[in-house]
């Protein structure tokens, strides 16, 4: 009965080493350590031997359940950890993941054209500046030698502010204000660019935004003179579109700089397009700012970013730039 009971034990262990998981695990438990298992079927046979003969059956089987259930208990923990390892395999958050490049976003058509005219400028030696979207009166208007009665002011372009007195605090109408505080905050020489948000009470249309972007460019310098002026807007054209467009200087009119233009680029098949304005600084506009105009002259220009984003890309409509449709932004 010995050589039989080792037998069991060693079918049992073997069965033991090889269940491949806790649930075949219990199943070995259950058949060679439970009640109907053969090790029990030997103990219920030891009533049935010699004194003698059942003290050494009785040690060889209480032998073979221990060896038996070591070796389930050794299984049970290498599956256990097996099976911790795979778990924690499959719930690894792997945050270096990079994700197609459709899904990561990008930056908004108007901010990557922003981001491309600093370039174009910064290239051209210029420095870039800021100011508040939020002004006063002075920096507007006043000091950019707007009449008193100039109907720029007037409610049907600006968004009037109610703080401090009536009419003196305004959403910035154009970025020209900023022009101003780097005068008021340097001395010549200024070669400076300017980007920013302004906004206009406009009923909105294809060609119309009420809040849209505009870029200014400002240089005061001894012996500046408008030659420098179609120069810069030139260099800037080519720098900007490539080599196929040219610029264009058309007579207008604005209170802060004397002469003034607006100015054309000429796509290459011959069409034009206009951009905005510009001009020599006025005189009255350097004294508002304690700059002698006997000593420093300057030239300004400033476009509108979102026709410019819109041409380039071939959006049709303005409003398109400010819809959150994702289908747009996608694109
Ligand atoms: C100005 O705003 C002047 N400050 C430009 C300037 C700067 C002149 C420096 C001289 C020296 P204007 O109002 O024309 O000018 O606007 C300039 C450009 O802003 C326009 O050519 C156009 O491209 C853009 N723009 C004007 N209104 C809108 C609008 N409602 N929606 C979108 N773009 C607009």
């Amino acid at each position: 009965m010995i050589e039989e009971i080792r037998r069991a034990e060693t079918d049992a262990v073997a069965r033991a080493a090889n269940a491949d998981s806790l649930d075949a695990l219990d199943g070995v438990d259950r058949d060679e350590l439970g009640k109907r298992s053969p090790l029990s079927a030997f103990k219920r046979r030891l009533g049935q031997l010699a004194a003698d003969e059942r003290r050494s059956t009785g040690a060889a089987l209480n032998a073979a359940t221990e060896a038996v259930r070591q070796a389930v208990a050794a299984r049970r923990t290498e599956l256990t950890a097996g099976e911790r390892s795979t778990r924690l395999a499959a719930d690894r958050l792997d945050l270096t993941e990079v994700r197609p490049s459709q899904e990561i976003g990008h930056l908004h058509l108007v901010t990557s054209v922003i981001e491309e005219l600093e370039d174009v400028f910064v290239g051209l030696g210029f420095t870039v500046a800021e100011g508040p979207e939020v002004e006063d009166d002075w920096h507007n208007f006043t000091a950019l030698n707007f009449g008193e009665h100039h109907p720029a002011r007037d409610s049907q372009d600006t968004f009037f502010v109610n703080l401090g007195r009536p009419k003196e605090v305004v959403l910035r109408t154009h970025t020209s204000p900023v022009q101003i505080r780097v005068m008021e905050a340097q001395p010549p020489p200024i070669y400076s660019v300017m980007p920013g948000r302004v906004y206009r009470n406009e009923a909105t249309d294809t060609t119309h935004l009420a809040v849209f972007h505009q870029i200014e460019c400002l240089v005061v310098d001894r012996g500046i003179t408008f030659g420098h002026l179609a120069a810069t807007i030139d260099r800037f054209t080519k720098a900007f579109f490539g080599k196929g467009f040219a610029s264009r200087l058309r007579p207008a009119y604005f209170p802060f700089t004397e002469p003034s233009a607006e100015f054309d680029i000429q796509r290459p098949d011959g069409s034009w397009l206009e951009l905005g304005g510009s001009g020599m600084v006025h005189p009255n506009v350097l004294r508002n700012c304690d700059i002698d105009p006997e000593q420093f002259s300057g030239f300004a220009f400033g476009f509108g970013i979102d026709r410019l984003a819109a041409t380039r890309h071939g959006v049709t409509d303005l409003r398109e730039l400010m819809s959150t449709d994702i289908r747009f932004l996608a694109q």
